[in-house]
C-alpha cells in the first residue's frame, strides 16, 4: 500500500513527496527529528516528544515549523489516513534551503522543511524480540558532543548497528572515557541487587522520553534507581540489563560482549517495567 506522507503543509502519496536537493537536512544533517510510537491507534507521550522537539530546535536556533496543536493534528491525521494501529510516526524538521549550498545558515525568513511519515509495525507491543531479549556489543562512542539534541546525524549509530549485526548481536552500547553513554538508538540500564543504574542526563546522551517515563514508573513501583556513570564491566556482571526507546519501549538485554546476564533470559525487572510502561502509557495515549 502506498503511504500518505506529509510534506510542508500537504498530504501526499509517498511517491509524490519531494524535498529540494539543496535542503540543509540532506546536505548537512542540519535537521532534527522525533519518533513517536502508536499503540491502539493512539500516540504515546506526544507531549514529551513535542517538548523535546522544541528544545532541539531552540538549541540549534531553528524556527518552529508550526504550533504544537498543528503537529498533533498532523500526527493524528497520518495515523488515521494510513490505518496505523501499532507503529511509529517519524517527524523531521530541517533548516530548509535558500536554493544553494552554503555553510552559513540561510536568512531567517527561510522556511524550515517539515516532513512526517508513518511506519506500520503490527506486534510492536507484543514483540517476539522483547520476549527473547537483545544481545549487545560495546563499541567506542565517537559521536559529536551535543547528543542531547536529536539531530539526524545517525551515520555512526547506523554503523554501530551494522557492527553488532556482523558480530551476531542485535545492538551496540557506546563507551566514552571508560563509561557507557547509551545504545545506538536507546538509553542503557543495568540492574544489580535490585537497583536500576543508568547514566545521568547531560549533553552526552539523548534525554529519552521513554527513559523519563520509565524512571518515574520505576520509582512509583518502589524500585531503587541510581543515576550515575557506569562501566561495561559493571553491566556485564549485572543481574539483568535493558534499554528504553519510543520504538522498542523497554527491551531486555540478555548478553553483553558474549557474556550472558543472569540465566541468559529477560530479567524480572525489565519484564515488569515493560508491562508497567505499556499499560500506563496506553492509558494516557491520545
Ligand atoms: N531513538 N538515545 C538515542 C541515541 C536515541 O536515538 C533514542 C531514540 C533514545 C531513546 O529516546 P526516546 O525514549 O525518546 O525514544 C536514546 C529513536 C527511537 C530512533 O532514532 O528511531
Amino acid at each position: 500500500m502506498t503511504r500518505t506522507v506529509y510534506v510542508n503543509g500537504e498530504y501526499l502519496p509517498e511517491t509524490e513527496a519531494k524535498v529540494s536537493i539543496f535542503d540543509r537536512g540532506f546536505l548537512m544533517a542540519d535537521a532534527v527529528y522525533e519518533v513517536t510510537s502508536v499503540l491502539g491507534g493512539k500516540l504515546i507521550d506526544f507531549e514529551g516528544h513535542a517538548v523535546r522537539l522544541k528544545r532541539s530546535l531552540d538549541e540549534l536556533e531553528m524556527a518552529e515549523p508550526c504550533s504544537k496543536e498543528e503537529l498533533l493534528e498532523i500526527h493524528r491525521k497520518l495515523v488515521e489516513l494510513n490505518g496505523i494501529d501499532e507503529g511509529l510516526v517519524y517527524l523531521q524538521v530541517s533548516r530548509g534551503s535558500d536554493g544553494d549550498r552554503d555553510f552559513v545558515f540561510p536568512s531567517e525568513d527561510t522556511k524550515p522543511t517539515l516532513v512526517l511519515f508513518t511506519q506500520n509495525k503490527p506486534g510492536l507491543a507484543d514483540s517476539p524480540a522483547a520476549k527473547k531479549g537483545a544481545k549487545i556489543i560495546s563499541i567506542e562512542d565517537i559521536r559529536w558532543g551535543r547528543r542531547d539534541i536529536k539531530t539526524v546525524q545517525l551515520l555512526y549509530p547506523s554503523m554501530g548497528k551494522m557492527m553488532a549485526k556482523k558480530a551476531g548481536a542485535d545492538d551496540a552500547w557506546m563507551i566514552e572515557d571508560g563509561h557507557v553513554t547509551e545504545g545506538t538508538s536507546n538509553n542503557a540500564y543495568f540492574v544489580k541487587d535490585g537497583v536500576i543504574v543508568t547514566r545521568p542526563l547531560s549533553n552526552d546522551i539523548l534525554h529519552g522520553i521513554t527513559r523519563k517515563a520509565v524512571l518515574r514508573m520505576a520509582e512509583e513501583a518502589q524500585l531503587k534507581v541510581e543515576e550515575r556513570l557506569f562501566t561495561i564491566e559493571e553491566a556485564k556482571a549485572a543481574d539483568e540489563a535493558f534499554t528504553t526507546s519510543a520504538s522498542a519501549f523497554v527491551m531486555p538485554v540478555v548478553e553483553i560482549d558474549g557474556v550472558a546476564l543472569g540465566d541468559g533470559t529477560p530479567g524480572p525487572i525489565a519484564k515488569r517495567l515493560r508491562e508497567i510502561y505499556l499499560e500506563e502509557s496506553m492509558k494516557e495515549a491520545i
